[in-house]
């Protein structure tokens, strides 16, 4: 059922009311996906962080559910991870009854204002009755602040040839492996990244986990970084290399985005789901994230996409496309096979609503420029565009409403289109306020959030040069939050 609130997202998960920032814990335990989420219940602005809680049986349809875990005497509960512990090597378990453990940061406000340089530490808590409540262990913090003062922020995971857990921390300008045999006792292990990758910002948030490329093992290492992002502030990077238990050795030290847009930040996978990497990040940027005209909540998440691999030349590249669960969501839509496009196509007719997902392919031997609009009828416009001369992707939000609420929100953002072939294919999932952008089957990716002054309720494509569009299909996606 369609949610009447402003801006209010219609199958993205967004909370009921207040704070929310990065995703927090994600893991599948018993047929439940499990979303934690950093949040403050007080107000819509950021404060002492929560973990709040949701679920969802297929990654699209949230339910909020109460809070999980809240501020104590060692501070705020700030990001990190959950597992199954299935072997109970932390003990935590009962009759038989593997425990989901929170692996999170404590970030000690007071400490903080004293200037120790040592206020943020990790700590676990345990659940065993499928996340509704939560004990925290007794013997915290499990990993004491070895004199870092960006030290949090931990994605665990079970590395079996070793029969270990492994914890990677951000740590300021690098990412610290740790090692444990029971979530409770730690060890050092290496660092990565002092000398590689963008150092614009605090390396934030980020996650290790091994995919099959061309019968090889791949390790994917993501780091968030805040700011330093392609188009400003917050944004995640990666590095593929491998992974022996101790260290990380990336291919190269150079960075490679997961998402150009704006507004994915935060985005790291779910825990415990086999050989499938589910990604889900926060749908906002620090660098306005405070501000946006939201009421009575502010941020949404991403759409879970489900990553890969794929090589360009000699590059492995990470893609990313929604995941297909997403697909029964659709609402009857339009296809069209060829479609000439010169000047501008009014397709608001055949979409009815301008949110849903698109999929179109064109062609760009000639010197094609290609735009999706969104539009309503106050003339605000979100343009979703590929550009030949420049072979780059676009957003331009410049006119799309709203944008006045931070100097820097109102641009156009591009990304470098990475695929070689000469027929671009375009995915685009459009909510009331975010669009969602995957190029070349999840090659470039961009993200970005916008606030018009009435529902975008008009679509249209355009090509000045001319081009022909090749199976357009258009779906609705039926709203999926539960309030
Ligand atoms: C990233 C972040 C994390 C931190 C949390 C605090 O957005 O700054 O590094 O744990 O948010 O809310």
């Amino acid at each position: 059922q369609e949610i009447k609130e402003k801006y209010r997202p219609q199958f993205h998960f967004s909370p009921k009311a207040n704070w929310m920032n990065d995703p927090n814990g994600m893991v599948y335990n018993n047929g439940v996906y499990h979303l934690f989420f950093q949040y403050y219940p007080d107000d819509k602005i950021w404060g002492p962080m929560h973990w709040g809680h949701a679920t969802s049986k297929d990654m699209v349809s949230w339910k909020e559910e109460p809070i999980a875990l809240y501020p104590d005497s060692l501070g705020y509960i700030f990001s990190g991870s959950a597992v199954v512990d299935v072997q109970n090597t932390s003990g935590f378990g009962k009759d038989g009854k593997a425990p989901l453990v929170a692996i999170f940061t404590h970030h000690n406000p007071i400490l903080e204002k004293q200037k120790t340089g040592k206020h943020e530490y990790q700590s676990i808590a345990y659940s065993l009755d499928d996340g509704k409540s939560w004990t925290k262990y007794s013997g915290n913090p499990v990993l004491p602040n070895p004199g870092i003062t960006d030290f949090r922020d931990p994605k665990v995971s079970w590395y079996a040839p070793q029969k270990k857990w492994i914890m990677t921390l951000a740590t300021k300008d690098r990412i610290t492996f740790y090692s444990s045999p029971n979530l409770k006792t730690w060890t050092r292990e290496s660092e990565f990244g002092a000398d590689a990758g963008a150092h614009g910002g605090v390396w934030e948030c980020p996650d290790l986990f091994p995919i099959m490329h061309n019968g090889k093992q791949v390790w994917v290492l993501i780091v968030n970084i805040n700011p330093g992002g392609p188009n400003k502030g917050s944004a995640g990077q990666y590095f593929l290399g491998d992974f022996d238990g101790k260290d990380f050795k990336a291919y190269s030290k150079e960075t490679k985005w997961l998402d150009f847009g704006a507004d994915n930040y935060a985005a790291v996978t779910f825990g415990n789901t086999g050989d499938r990497h589910v990604l889900l990040g926060w749908m906002s940027n620090w660098q306005y994230a405070n501000q946006v005209p939201t009421d009575p909540w502010r941020s949404a998440n991403t759409i879970a996409r489900d990553l890969g691999l794929k090589s360009v030349d000699k590059e492995i590249y990470l893609i990313s496309v929604p995941v297909k669960e997403l697909d029964a969501l659709s609402t009857p839509g339009f296809s069209q096979k060829s479609m000439q496009v010169k000047g501008q196509v009014d397709l608001t007719e055949k979409a009815k609503n301008a949110t849903g997902l698109f999929r179109l392919d064109f062609d760009t031997k000639n010197n094609a420029d290609f735009a999706i609009v969104l539009a309503n009828q106050s003339g605000n416009e979100l343009v979703i565009g590929y550009d030949k001369a420049a072979n780059q992707y676009y957003i331009d939000r410049s006119k799309s409403g709203k944008t006045d609420f931070e100097k820097g929100f109102g641009e156009k953002h591009t990304a470098p289109r990475l695929a070689k072939s000469t027929t671009i294919s375009l995915t685009l999932i459009a909510d009331a306020a975010s669009v969602e952008l995957f190029a070349d089957a999840g090659l470039t990716v961009m993200t970005d959030i916008f606030f018009p002054d009435y529902a975008m309720t008009k679509l249209y494509v355009k090509s000045v040069s001319g081009i022909t569009i090749d199976n357009l299909k258009y779906s609705g996606i039926r709203p999926s939050m539960v309030l």
